[in-house]
C-alpha cells in the first residue's frame, strides 16, 4: 500500500502524459469476461434482425417469422457441430452461462444427492451447489487439485458413493486457464453411472469439444464468450435421454402444443420456455459461423503463441509473480498475476488509466482457486485473458505497460 501511493504522483503525471499527448488505445485483455471486439459479421446480424426482422421466433406464419425460425435453427444447427453433438435439438439456449449452469444444476440434483466438485469452480457452480446442500438437503464433496492445479481423476473415482449423482467439473479455469483432464473424469463417472455437467465457459470456441467421443451428459456454455455471440446468450448440450432426469428450471409457452396445460415432452421445447433473445441468436449464429470459417484449432494456436509471449514477458520482469501456466498442465489464454507493493485493483486501474490495457482484478467470482493460489488475502490477481482478435501488438503494449508501472 506505502509503496504504491509513494508511486502515486508519478503515476497521476504519466497518466496525464499519457492521455493528453498519446491516444490512449484500447489494449482490451478480459476476454474471459466477454470477447470483445465481435466479428464485425455479428453486429451486423444483430443490427439486421433488430431493424429488418424484428418479430417473436416460432409464434407466427408471416414471412419474417419464418426468416426468424430458420435463424434460430441455423444457429442450434452450429452449436451442434461445433461441439459434435448428436442432434441440434439437444441444444438449449439460455441467457448466459450461468444460466446453463442452473438449469443442469438445479434440474438433476435431487435430495440426499452427493455431487462431486472442485474448488476451483466458478460462484456460478458453487453458489447453485450451496443453495442446494441448504434447501434440498445435497451433499457436496469438493476437490482440491493437485499443485499444478490439475484434478486427479483417481480422486474423483475415490470420492464416488452410492448416492453420487454428478460430478461438475470445468474444463478451463477462468483465473489460471489451467485445463482439467475432463475425458478421464467423466469416464470415471461414466463407468459408475454418475451424471456430468462439465462448465465450457472458458473452453467453448478455444478449445475443439468433441461431444461424440467425450462421456459428458451436460456442457453448460456462455454464447458470449469464445462463442463470440452478444451477451445475454448461452446455451445447455442435454445429451439424449437426460432430460427425463430433469426437472423443469422454466416452464412457459413455447409456440407449441398450446392446447396443453403441461410443458411439451419434446426437446429443446421441454427446457426452452418463453421468447428467445433472437437478436442475440442472431449475432450468435454469426459468431458460430465465424468459428466454423476460422476454425477452434487455428484460434486455438493463434491464442496458444500469444499466452505463451504473455507469460514469458511477465516472469521476466522483476516483481511480478505469475500464477498457473506449468508446462505439466495444459491451459488456455487466461492468466493470473500480481506484481509487488501493488492491490490488485489498484493495479488494473493504473494499467487502464494510463496505458488503456483492459485486465481483470479481484477474485473473477471463483474464490476457491485463489484460496489455493494464497491470493485470496491480497484481493486476489490481476487477470489478462486473450480472444480471437488480440495481437501480438496488444501483448507486446501490454508487456510495456507492465513493465513501465513496475519502473523495471
Ligand atoms: C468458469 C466460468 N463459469 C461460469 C461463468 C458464468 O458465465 P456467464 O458470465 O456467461 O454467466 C464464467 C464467467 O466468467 C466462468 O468464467
Amino acid at each position: 500500500m506505502g509503496y504504491a501511493f509513494e508511486r502515486a504522483p508519478f503515476l497521476f503525471v504519466r497518466s496525464i502524459f499519457c492521455v493528453s499527448l498519446i491516444q490512449v488505445t484500447r489494449i482490451y485483455l478480459d476476454n474471459a469476461a466477454t470477447s470483445y471486439p465481435k466479428p464485425e459479421t455479428v453486429y451486423a446480424a444483430v443490427d439486421h434482425y433488430q431493424r429488418h426482422i424484428g418479430v417473436a421466433v416460432g409464434r407466427g406464419a408471416y414471412r419474417e417469422a419464418t426468416t426468424a425460425q430458420r435463424m434460430l435453427d441455423q444457429c442450434r444447427q452450429s452449436a451442434a457441430r461445433l461441439l459434435r453433438a448428436e442432434s441440434p435439438d439437444r441444444i438449449v439456449f439460455t441467457l448466459n452461462g450461468t444460466d446453463s449452469l442452473n438449469m443442469a444444476l438445479m434440474g438433476v440434483c435431487r435430495p440426499g444427492d452427493h455431487v462431486i466438485t472442485t474448488e476451483f469452480e466458478h460462484n456460478s457452480v458453487l453458489r447453485p451447489l450451496r443453495w442446494l446442500k441448504d434447501h434440498r438437503g445435497i451433499n457436496v464433496t469438493v476437490l482440491r487439485p493437485e499443485t499444478n492445479g490439475q484434478i486427479d481423476p483417481s480422486q474423483v473415482r475415490s470420492e464416488i458413493r452410492p448416492t453420487t449423482r454428478l460430478v461438475a467439473v470445468q474444463q478451463a479455469s477462468n483465473v489460471t486457464g489451467t485445463v482439467q483432464p475432463i475425458e478421464e473424469i467423466c469416464a470415471i463417472a461414466r463407468q459408475a453411472n454418475v451424471l456430468t455437467l462439465v462448465d465450457a465457459a472458458q473452453s467453448a470456441g478455444h478449445l475443439p469439444i468433441d461431444l461424440g467421443q467425450l462421456p459428458i451428459d451436460l456442457l453448460a456454455c456462455p454464447g458470449h464468450k469464445g462463442l463470440l455471440g452478444p451477451l445475454g446468450t448461452g446455451l445447455l448440450y442435454v445429451r439424449s435421454g437426460i432430460e427425463q432426469a430433469m426437472t423443469p428450471y422454466r416452464l412457459g409457452g413455447t409456440g407449441t402444443q398450446s392446447e396443453d396445460d403441461r410443458q411439451p415432452d419434446a426437446m429443446p421445447d421441454r427446457l426452452e420456455a418463453g421468447n428467445h433473445n433472437a437478436p442475440g441468436l442472431a449475432g450468435l449464429a454469426a459468431g458460430l459461423a465465424f468459428l466454423e470459417e476460422h476454425t477452434v484449432t487455428a484460434l486455438q494456436l493463434a491464442e496458444a503463441e500469444l499466452t505463451a509471449r504473455l507469460v514469458q514477458g511477465l516472469r521476466e520482469i522483476p516483481g511480478v509473480t505469475v500464477y498457473g501456466h506449468q508446462p505439466a498442465a495444459p491451459s488456455v489464454g487466461v492468466m493470473s498475476f500480481n506484481i509487488t507493493g501493488f492491490a490488485p485493483h489498484e493495479a488494473a486501474s493504473i494499467l487502464d488509466d494510463s496505458f488503456g490495457i483492459q485486465a481483470r482484478a479481484g477474485l473473477h467470482c471463483a474464490p476457491g482457486v485463489h484460496r489455493f493460489l494464497e491470493t485470496f488475502d491480497n484481493g486476489g490477481t490481476i487477470r489478462f485473458s486473450v480472444g480471437a482478435f488480440t495481437s501480438i501488438q496488444d501483448i507486446e503494449q501490454a508487456l510495456a505497460g507492465v513493465r513501465e508501472l513496475t519502473g523495471a
